[in-house]
């Protein structure tokens, strides 16, 4: 039985496992948290307040595709994040390309966009995520609007990186609570190592949650390619309040 203390987000209900892109199993849920009543029945939509936003973001939240089918505590920590740092200095969002990786049901992406419609934002996942993060996409974008800045794209980590995304001209990556799964640390250091080569300048927003040990191999793994800075120009209190919870929010940064 695996030792953590809190993987339940606040929107989740057991599920089935998904798969990383060599079709591992990831765990369950229930191998991951103790059993508790269901929150949320399938395919519901919920609302999520972000500070800054001048509306709630619609999010429909899905259990059967696997654990990114529900929003995620990290992913509302950087969410609040961006949205405040936006508030204070929109040019870190303004004109910007921007990727996130293991997006789940959209949330952080879609938060980007919203703040910044001169933003164009990529929210990818594995395939089974895709009719979700399109869905959330389009809940968040008036019909009326003729273009929308917010994308989807299939991107297994550490597989080729999508033809869709123009890779070369991204400025930011954004990622939150995608270290979970053992299998996965490699994949996932590879893919931002191929987003982030060598002397590109890029901003990575790195958000997590404490939960087993095993998280530190993927940190050790990181640590050869990448220096990691903690965010300290969140809103104030806002650290503690989420650290609290096991939460971090760092910015890391390629090694010459
Ligand atoms: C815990 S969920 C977090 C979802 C979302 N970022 C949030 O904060 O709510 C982890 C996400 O990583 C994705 N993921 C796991 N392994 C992956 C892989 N090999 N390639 C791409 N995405 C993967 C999952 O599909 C899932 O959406």
């Amino acid at each position: 039985m695996v030792n953590i203390t809190d993987i339940t987000p606040p929107r989740s209900r057991s599920a089935s496992a998904s798969t990383t892109s060599s079709d591992v199993a990831l765990p369950s849920f229930e191998s991951l948290a103790p059993p508790r009543p269901p929150t949320t029945k399938a395919e519901e939509e919920t609302r999520v307040v972000v500070e800054g936003l001048g509306s709630d973001v619609r999010l429909k939240v899905d259990a059967g595709p696997g654990c990114g089918g529900i929003a995620w505590p990290a992913g509302e920590v950087l969410s609040r994040y961006i949205a405040y740092r936006h508030g204070i200095d929109p040019s870190h969002l303004r004109n910007k390309k921007i990727l996130e990786l293991g997006s789940g049901t959209g949330l952080v992406g879609i938060v980007a966009g919203m703040l910044e419609p001169s933003s164009e934002v990529w929210v990818t996942d594995q395939s089974m995520l895709l009719d979700l993060m399109e869905v959330n996409a389009e809940l968040n974008f008036p019909a009326s609007q003729t273009k929308r800045n917010v994308h989807t794209a299939e991107l297994n980590w550490g597989e080729e990186l999508p033809d869709s995304i123009p890779i070369k001209d991204l400025d930011m990556i954004l990622a939150a609570d995608c270290v979970y799964f053992e299998p996965a640390f490699p994949l996932l250091v590879k893919t931002l190592c191929d987003l982030a080569p060598i002397g590109k300048d890029i901003e990575i927003l790195f958000c997590w949650k404490k939960r087993r040990k095993a998280d530190k191999r993927f940190f050790a793994m990181l640590k050869k390619h990448f220096n990691q800075f903690t965010v300290e120009d969140d809103k104030p209190g806002a650290k503690e309040v989420y650290g609290r919870e096991g939460v971090s929010l760092s910015r890391l940064v390629r090694k010459k």
